[in-house]
């Protein structure tokens, strides 16, 4: 089935001026963008965002990185796209990620893994409402 998934171009990879190369991954793997946008995340909305994660040892720093720069924030569409785009940006840690994937190629670390991508049709769905209303996504 048609899914929309939420993507992240993070600031390690934005500020190496990374994001051309990405997009093209994206829709070189048959992903549409459907909605994009750059945005310097405050503290609040990296902590919201990332409130699944409140609690754990890595939490602080992750959330430091993630306003350290812009992003990019994009919802893709396509075929299988949730699982279609985890298997494209490969593991978490770039070190584990399969070679050709995003995180492979482009990631320096754990925390500085470059991309962000939904790990379910759910939190797909809940991630893409905490940046995006719906006139802003074009189906
Ligand atoms: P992401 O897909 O954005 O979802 C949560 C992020 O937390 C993850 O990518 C990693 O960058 C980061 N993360 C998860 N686990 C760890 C960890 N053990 N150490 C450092 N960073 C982590």
């Amino acid at each position: 089935a048609i899914e929309y998934t939420l993507s992240i171009i993070k600031p390690d990879a934005t500020k190496r001026n990374l994001i051309g190369k990405i997009l093209n991954r994206f829709e070189e793997a048959g992903l549409r963008i459907a909605a994009m946008k750059m945005v310097h995340l405050t503290q609040q909305q990296a902590e919201g965002f990332y409130a699944e994660h409140e609690g754990k040892a890595f939490f602080a720093d992750l959330v430091a990185f993630m306003i350290s720069a812009p992003v990019v924030v994009l919802v893709l569409e396509g075929e299988s796209a949730v699982q279609n785009y985890r298997d494209l940006i490969g593991a978490t840690n770039p070190e584990e990620a399969r070679s050709g994937t995003i995180r492979h190629d482009f990631a320096l670390n754990y925390r500085y893994n470059s991309v962000h991508g939904s790990d379910s049709p759910e939190s797909a769905q809940r991630e893409i409402a905490y940046f995006f209303v719906e006139q802003e996504i074009f189906k």
